[in-house]
């Protein structure tokens, strides 16, 4: 990979020392690129640090030929130093906790919305000067903009789009969507792009706000800028004791901590897991496609599962004889169904997907039993009550959003 003048081109990663940066950082590396990382080191995230920001160590899976920058996008100066030499900018700084975000709400629209905001103007200066264009931006969407995804009502024959699930509906643990004209219970379909989204937290909210806050700035100052919707992604260095982030990393946390998943209403929740080498893939196709600025792709596997199906097959994968909890609570916000429909960016973007969930969650497992020495010991393991899940669990509680 060379610029016309020989040299390597320079990609900057916001938010790179995190789990789906970090992966694409190594892929980029290996294709010939000079990565920039520009990360905060949030402590929820990377618990190495010392939570007063003194200590900031990297994590030790980070490649040693990237350069990391620590820093926050909410910071002016140091977005600006950055953005020095980069021809392309992956916009990855995030939290990502949906749940967390019912309540953290100025920390969410902070770090996503004012962040991004912060980024992009950085970049406008750069525009400004002659010669410095970017080839790419590209910016990290989310699954959960589409809120429900696509349904079939088997009863009139037609596809649906609902609206959700009433509160007093979740309250009779009544699980599925209904169809409004006949009351059936709905299918759930593959989910394309063009779902108008359906924002059901404020993660969601800033999720949709920040790529279409990048896909405008790239129309208005002829930024090529595409944006991809990853689905649940999994694989090595997901956050363990992070309890707000992926299904998968929090299932995993409770059974290499000898506890049971807790699963929400039934378990039959449907959704599209995919491994994180998919979706560097995607990205780095994303990055290097002509013709395709200006659009946005789920990036999924289009195999789909259930939330109890994965509990058990995490249990599987790391041998560990616990069933899942069915909790029949609910949480507000939560989609019953979203599954991808993935056409677009196999045709566009040339993406298919090769990682099969049982080998991706064998990779998983195997990564996950080497990080287990730094898990508490199965002798000083807290109840299964106050375990980092349940402590989540609680918070939602406490502020009404679960029942
Ligand atoms: N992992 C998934 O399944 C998934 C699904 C949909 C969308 N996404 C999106 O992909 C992106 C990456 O997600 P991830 O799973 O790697 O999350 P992650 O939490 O592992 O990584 C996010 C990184 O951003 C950093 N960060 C947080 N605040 C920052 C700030 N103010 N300045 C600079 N860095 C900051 C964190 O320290 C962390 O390293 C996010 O934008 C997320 O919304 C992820």
């Amino acid at each position: 990979m060379s610029t016309g003048n020989g040299h390597a081109p320079r990609v900057l990663i916001t938010g790179g020392a995190g789990f789906l940066g970090s992966h694409l950082a190594d892929r980029l590396l290996n294709a010939g690129y000079q990565v920039r990382l520009l990360d905060n080191l949030d402590p929820q995230v990377h618990p190495q640090m010392d939570a007063t920001f003194q200590d900031r160590r990297p994590p030790a899976y980070l490649s040693p030929e990237s350069e990391l920058r620590v820093g926050s996008v909410l910071d002016e100066r140091a977005v600006a130093q950055a953005l020095e030499g980069v021809t392309v900018v992956v916009h990855f700084a995030a939290v990502v906790g949906v749940g967390q975000s019912h309540y953290q709400i100025a920390r969410y629209s902070q770090v996503n919305l004012q962040g991004t905001a912060v980024l992009l103007e950085g970049l406008l200066q750069r525009q400004r000067q002659p010669g410095s264009g970017l080839s790419r931006l590209l910016v990290a969407g989310s699954m959960s903009v589409y809120g429900e995804g696509r349904y079939w009502c088997p009863g009139c024959g037609v596809s649906r789009t609902s609206a959700g699930r009433s509160l007093a509906q979740l309250r009779r643990k009544q699980w599925e969507v209904l169809c409004g004209a006949c009351g059936a219970e709905l299918e759930p379909q593959p989910t394309d792009e063009s779902k108008p989204p359906q924002l059901g937290s404020m993660y969601a909210l800033t999720k949709h706000a920040q790529e279409q806050m990048c896909l405008l700035f790239g129309r208005t100052y002829g930024v090529p800028t595409v944006a991809l919707r990853f689905f649940n992604a999994y694989g090595p260095r997901q956050a363990l004791t992070n309890p707000y982030t992926g299904v998968a990393a929090v299932f995993a946390g409770e059974l290499l901590a000898g506890r049971r998943p807790q699963v929400f209403e039934d378990g039959r929740q449907r959704r599209d897991l995919v491994s994180v080498h998919d979706v560097t893939t995607a990205c780095q196709a994303a990055i290097e496609r002509a013709g395709i600025e200006g659009e946005t792709f789920n990036i999924a596997s289009g195999e789909t599962l259930t939330v109890a199906e994965l509990a058990e097959e995490l249990a599987r994968a790391l041998d560990v004889p616990l069933q899942p909890f069915i909790t029949r609570h609910f949480r507000q916000g939560d989609a019953r169904h979203c599954i991808a429909d993935i056409s677009a960016a196999r045709a566009r973007l040339g993406f298919a997907p090769r990682v099969r969930l049982a080998d991706g969650m064998r990779e998983l497992a195997t990564w996950l039993s080497q990080q287990s020495p730094r898990l508490p010991d199965p002798a000083r393991r807290p109840p299964a009550a106050s375990g980092a899940q349940a402590r989540a669990i609680q918070e939602l509680r406490g502020f009404g959003l679960t029942g």
